[in-house]
């Protein structure tokens, strides 16, 4: 039997996500926060779309910074993911507060974070607003990838890494390595 609802309360049936950190500097102020809801949009040129509450400070920051980072972190992090995703910048230093280590971007002003095993550096292309969200379209500039994290063609090496899931109401799970299959048509 399945339930059918026209009252759409909390919306993240379509979970689980990977858990992306996403952030930028403005001036002094430096901001990350959990993001869920993000997408690659274009391989040519590449193209990656966050949506932002308009109720978040990183809205602000990044919005006055016109660039931000995005980071992905494995499951043993996931600690980092609760903070900066349910504490604000409004109200507190989350970078200084949880101790988050910070790189040196190449091309852009805002940091990445060092931990992530992978990390884009994003200029503001566009910005669209959905509903309650911002889309923060970034032209990825460059990619931080830890070694081994990734074969040639750019697959994740789910030995050695295994990506933080969101599955929403602050549930997380990883992947199962076992069930990994490379298939192809007959
Ligand atoms: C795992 C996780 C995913 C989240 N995904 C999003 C998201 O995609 N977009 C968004 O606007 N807020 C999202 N949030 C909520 C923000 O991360 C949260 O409100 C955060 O405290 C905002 O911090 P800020 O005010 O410093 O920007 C998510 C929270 C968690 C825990």
């Amino acid at each position: 039997m399945k339930r059918i609802k026209t009252k759409i309360e909390k919306f993240q049936h379509f979970y689980p996500y990977t858990v992306a950190l996403v952030g930028a500097q403005s001036e002094n102020q430096i901001n990350f926060m959990a993001c869920a809801w993000h997408t690659s949009l274009s391989f040519d040129p590449p193209l990656f779309g966050v949506l932002v509450s308009k109720k978040r400070f990183t809205h602000q920051v990044i919005s006055k910074a016109r660039e931000f980072t995005v980071n992905f972190i494995s499951a043993d992090r996931v600690k980092l993911s609760a903070q900066l995703g349910r504490k604000s910048g409004f109200d507190m230093d989350k970078v200084k507060e949880f101790q988050v280590k910070l790189s040196t971007s190449k091309i852009i002003q805002s940091p990445v974070i060092e931990e992530a095993y992978v990390s884009f550096e994003c200029k503001v292309a566009d910005i669209r607003p959905y509903g309650d969200h911002d889309l923060f379209v970034g032209e990825v500039l460059a990619i931080h990838e830890e070694e081994k994290s990734f074969d040639p063609e750019g697959v994740l090496n789910t030995g050695k890494i295994h990506p933080l899931l969101y599955l929403g109401s602050d549930f997380y799970i990883t992947i199962n390595p076992d069930s990994l299959k490379h298939v192809l048509p007959d």
